[in-house]
């Protein structure tokens, strides 16, 4: 089946393709075939299509790439609305209050977990979001995170779901006074038991959750088993885990509220991408990322949400377009890069997802403006009209 959108303001995302950083051709066109994207350029060059091939006409409007998102949590039960109003009270973000959501979600049934993630890709995809990737972390036993692996993967449906292991989120209450053991059974037992269940191996690097040592016997423990590293790194103060994500060759390094320039020449050396979260910084009163530093210092830099149920709960992540302009100073084609390519590249899917290049595949979204920069300065609202993954409309 082919599917051709045309008569568009087309923002490839790449910037061979076309004018400008974000690629731009105007008018531009883009031909599917089944879920691949097989040409895109000028509308003047598009070639005729059969009978029964799928039009999209933009009618002028930008499309862009599906965006992605490379950083959630979005797999849990309960409710901490207690503690979000607790802090908006003053009360500063503690780790600890992930047990409480620990508790719901080892609590819930499969489907009970897999009805509550739905309703959350849904708005993903509503918001024109067609790849996302998902953490375990609300388990935090052999069994349970196991359990939220082999859910994700019944998830992947409209929107590809990325899954990672984070066992290694915060110590359970049952490990209280022998960390080290749990780290073992993190490296020892959960890691290979999630080869071909997982993709990427995070840890969560800081006081209150684990040690650079404990995250680095993690994170090569993973890499053993063929499990990629990512690191939620320098999120609540400076713990060390910038370097150590350098220091393995991590695909991404993430939150980086307290990066120094330091870190960033270490992390701009290892090719590792900086995912900042403007969200979570916002919603728990921490400094913002110094994005503009890491930019200067030639670290690739990509937004997502953060979607989880303690810092940052949100599927909008057009408007972590707008809060990365405003908060942390990107441009607009920078922050719109960051939600496409540079997501696409903290995935390791740059030849996936995240430009519209022949090649790749067909996710798209049709705007239901002419104009890409609305994303951030028409912020806060949805724009997205129509969302095509696979070569499908949705
Ligand atoms: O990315 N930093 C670690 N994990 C989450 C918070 C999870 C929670 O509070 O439930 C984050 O901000
Ligand atoms: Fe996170």
């Amino acid at each position: 089946m082919s599917l051709v959108v045309h008569r568009a303001r087309l923002v490839t995302c790449d910037p061979d393709l076309g004018q400008g950083p974000l690629g731009v051709i105007e008018p531009g066109a883009l031909v599917a075939e089944r879920t691949k994207i097989v040409w895109v350029g000028p509308e003047s060059e598009l070639a005729r299509l059969g009978p029964d091939a799928i039009e999209v006409d933009a009618g002028g409007r930008a499309v862009l790439p599906g965006l992605v998102d490379c950083h959630t949590h979005l797999l849990f039960a309960g409710d901490r609305s207690d503690e979000f109003a607790a802090r908006m009270r003053g009360q500063p973000y503690r780790t600890g209050g992930i047990r409480t959501t620990v508790a719901a979600t080892r609590a819930a049934s499969d489907e009970q977990l897999k009805s509550l993630a739905r309703s959350r890709l849904q708005r993903f995809l509503a918001h024109g979001v067609t790849t996302v990737e998902v953490k375990s972390g609300y388990g935090l036993d052999l069994e349970q995170e196991l359990r939220l692996l082999r859910l994700m993967a019944e998830l992947s449906d409209a929107v590809t779901v990325v899954p990672t292991l984070l066992g290694a989120h915060v110590l359970p209450d049952e490990y209280h006074d022998c960390p080290d053991a749990y780290v073992e059974l993190v490296a020892e037992h959960m890691v290979p038991a999630a080869r071909g269940l997982a993709e990427f191996c995070d840890a969560w690097c800081e006081h209150g959750a684990f040690t650079p040592v404990q995250c680095r016997r993690v994170l090569r423990a993973g890499l053993g088993c063929g499990l990629l590293p990512k690191l939620h790194a320098e999120q609540l103060s400076r713990g060390g885990g910038a370097r150590l994500a350098a220091e393995v060759g991590a695909v991404s390094a993430d939150h980086l509220e307290h990066v120094t320039p330091e870190d960033a020449h270490a992390l701009a050396a290892a090719g590792t991408v900086a995912v900042l979260m403007p969200g979570a910084s916002m919603l728990t009163g921490a400094p913002f990322a110094p994005a503009r530093m890491l930019i200067e210092h030639g670290v690739r830099v990509a937004l997502s949400t953060d979607c989880n149920p303690g810092t940052s709960f949100s599927e909008n992540l057009p408007l972590q377009v707008a809060l990365g302009c405003a908060l942390l100073r990107l441009t607009p084609e920078e922050a719109i890069a960051a939600v496409t390519r540079e997501a696409a590249a903290a995935l390791r899917r740059g030849q996936r997802c995240g430009r519209l290049r022949p090649g790749l595949d067909c996710d798209a979204v049709v705007l239901e403006t002419k104009n890409e920069v609305d994303l951030a300065y028409h912020y806060g609202v949805n724009l997205v009209a129509t969302v095509i993954k696979g070569g499908e409309v949705r």
